[in-house]
């Protein structure tokens, strides 16, 4: 994909429905009795491997990308069946580890594997508890990593402390503890993405948060839902970027998931000096959504750290595009967890950002940006990293000159129309 350089953007934009809420809609309408009925999919890759997986289990599942809706026609909680062949969980690493929660209690031996992204990921992180819990994990090529083999059990409850604030961990022990005997607690050091512990709510599980401990009763059965789905705050990110960052600019982003445990994005953007408003908030499926309006803005540096990593860890490739063009110094700590993400998001990030003339250093948990410099068109390897891809687009669209991104077409992953969505904007 080449990318020339951007003169302005203006218009309005719906980006596609949250990539967290449409996996986890696919496996809670599985094991749900009945029909759930989904509204605004993300029909992306990842999604699209959470649905194969389920219909590889036995679960009917009618996808009419066209209208945009999903329906599943749950089993209930011990409705799946053993799958004939291996679950290809493509480049989705919530797939792999959420599924693994719900097949840690399943009668059968399920096979589980991917890409080779996901083959490098850690899955040691998942073993652990659902280890303890009662399932049998065995690695077939290299220990702690996909593929696995999962034998599903009986399960006990456990309290389990996270050692890293994780939505996909915390997720799947409490899918787990659905099945569990007793109560299922998972703590984090800091609170990931809570759109598990909402959508159990809505589908009637017992579920407590408290802090950073959320705690789950084992379920009878689980009521089917209507879902709709909100845009997706991880997509409308590179939106708000180029708003801010392109001259003569202002978008509308319509309808996104504004969800507190997501929108870390939004806060960097104000402690930034971002001329960024909020409008047509609502809150009608206890996940709250927004319309979204940037316009160019001169930003300057800041430090992200603590407990907002997790609030915005799939943005900081984007953010770090930001910091790049920013006046002085943005410096991006506790963000380790960048290590293990589609690629090494540091290095990655480091490496292509340095090409294009901007001053960046990689640090053992972050990295330091002093920004201000003029870059220029490079090629860049997205490493078949769909957040790599569409950050350059927008540092390519800022550049002088042309950038050339290689596996641009990984995108797909998350936002198949990315490309069309931005020119549209031009
Ligand atoms: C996700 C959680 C995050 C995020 C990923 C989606 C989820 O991963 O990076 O894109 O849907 O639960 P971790 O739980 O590994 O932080």
């Amino acid at each position: 994909m080449l990318v020339p350089h951007i003169h302005h953007l203006q218009g309005e934009i719906t980006v596609p429905g949250d990539k967290s809420i449409s996996h986890r809609s696919i496996m809670l309408g599985s094991i749900a009795k009945g029909t759930t009925e989904v509204t605004g999919f993300l029909q992306g890759a990842d999604c699209l491997s959470s649905i194969s997986c389920f219909e590889k289990m036995g679960i009917e599942i009618e996808n009419n990308p066209a209208a945009g809706t999903v329906r599943i026609h749950g089993k209930g909680l011990r409705g799946l069946t053993e799958p004939a062949s291996t679950l290809d969980v493509g480049n989705s690493g919530t797939t792999t580890r959420l599924m693994s929660g719900i097949l840690a209690a399943q009668p059968f031996t399920s096979t589980v594997d991917g890409d080779a992204s996901i083959r490098k990921r850690p899955m040691g992180r998942i073993m652990t508890p659902l280890s303890q819990m009662g399932a049998v994990f065995k690695s077939l090529h290299t220990e702690n990593c996909a593929p696995f083999t999962i034998t599903g059990g009986r399960l006990q409850g456990i309290r389990y402390e996270s050692p890293v604030a994780s939505a996909q961990v915390k997720s799947a022990v409490l899918l787990a503890g659905l099945y569990a005997e007793g109560e299922t607690s998972v703590t984090e050091p800091y609170l990931s993405r809570n759109h598990t512990e909402l959508m159990f709510e809505t589908f009637g599980v017992d579920i407590k948060s408290e802090g950073t401990t959320a705690t789950v009763r084992p379920a009878v059965e689980l009521t089917p839902q209507r879902i709709d789905v909100p845009g997706d705050i991880s997509s409308a990110a590179y939106f708000i970027a180029a708003g801010l960052l392109t001259p003569n600019s202002e978008i509308t982003i319509k309808n996104v998931g504004i969800n507190p445990t997501r929108d870390g994005i939004l806060t960097v953007c104000k402690a930034m000096g971002a001329d960024i408003a909020l409008s047509n908030v609502k809150n009608d499926i206890g996940e709250p959504v927004a319309d979204i309006t940037v316009s160019s803005t001169s930003l300057h540096g800041c430090t992200i750290e603590g407990d907002l990593i997790p609030k915005l860890i799939d943005e900081i490739p984007i953010i770090a595009i930001m910091a790049a063009f920013a006046n002085g110094t943005t410096v991006i700590r506790d963000a380790q967890e960048l290590k293990v993400k589609e690629s090494n998001r540091i290095d990655v990030m480091v490496k292509n950002l340095s090409a294009m003339g901007a001053d960046i250093e990689a640090t053992e948990d972050g990295m330091i940006i002093r920004g201000g410099k003029p870059l220029h068109g490079a090629t860049i390897d997205s490493m078949a990293d769909h957040r790599i891809a569409m950050s350059f687009a927008i540092a390519g669209g800022l550049a002088e000159g042309d950038t050339e991104i290689l596996g641009a077409e990984c995108v797909n992953i998350s936002y198949p129309d990315f490309y069309g969505d931005l020119y549209n904007l031009m």
